[in-house]
């Protein structure tokens, strides 16, 4: 009997441990769709977030124009990233953007907690990689990208992406979140809010000798 008891226990436990891993991604759609409405005089609740209603749902829920127009590049990055809200996105685990690039603009070292990555370049000579976390020694996988080309940025890991060609230069990112989530490392480490004590920034390096 106690013996049964532990064994209960030890699933509840384990069936726990296992939901809260996956309520870290997006959830599965339980309905084709969840178009978001701002308008809730005529709509549905699904999982808690207001849907229009299916039945006035139309393809231009799904559509967008949006990135065919170009980023404004002229600030201290010289990057602009634009991300395009298409209302039938809602719930289904996916966002697209348009990355413009000035010459010798950038995307800075970033992460996005919640979701992977992938990038096209349209147009021009992108610098782009990723590092490996800590277990697998902070490699760093680069390379460089011409217009076709496309290159994968694993979830969580620190990502940037630099144009050096001597052209403007544009990409589209895909990525695998309705909400990616934006880390970028030099705001969130030296512009902290209120600003990390020095002393620990000093000693930041674990292994640098
Ligand atoms: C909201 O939905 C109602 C019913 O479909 C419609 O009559 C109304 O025009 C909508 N309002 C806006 C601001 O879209
Ligand atoms: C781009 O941004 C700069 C700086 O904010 C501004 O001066 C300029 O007018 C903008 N250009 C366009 C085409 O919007
Ligand atoms: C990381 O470095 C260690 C020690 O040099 C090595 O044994 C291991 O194979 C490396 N792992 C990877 C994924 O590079």
């Amino acid at each position: 009997m106690e013996v049964l008891l532990h064994l209960l226990v030890a699933q509840v436990i384990l069936l726990a441990l296992a939901s809260s891993f996956v309520s870290c991604y997006d959830p599965s759609p339980l309905q084709d769709f969840c178009v978001a409405a701002n308008n809730n005089t005529n709509g549905v609740f699904v999982n808690g977030k207001f849907c229009k209603d299916p039945k006035l749902v139309t393809a231009n829920d799904f559509f967008t124009f949006g990135l065919k127009i170009p980023g404004n590049t002229s600030n201290r990055l010289g990057s602009m990233t634009t991300t395009i809200g298409i209302p039938g996105l809602n719930t289904l685990g996916v966002t697209i953007a348009r990355i413009d690039f000035s010459p010798g603009g950038q995307v800075p070292p970033h992460i996005h907690p919640r979701a992977t990555e992938i990038l096209l370049v349209l147009e021009g000579r992108l610098l782009v990689g990723f590092v490996s976390s800590n277990i697998y020694n902070n490699t760093l996988f680069s390379k460089i990208l011409n217009p076709g080309d496309v290159f994968l940025f694993p979830v969580g890991l620190i990502q940037f992406h630099v144009n050096v060609g001597k052209t403007n230069a544009v990409a589209i990112a895909a990525a695998g979140s309705q909400n990616p989530g934006l880390i970028t490392i030099g705001d969130a480490i030296f512009r902290s809010n209120p600003f990390m004590d020095p002393m620990i920034l000093a000693k930041a390096c674990a292994f640098w000798t």
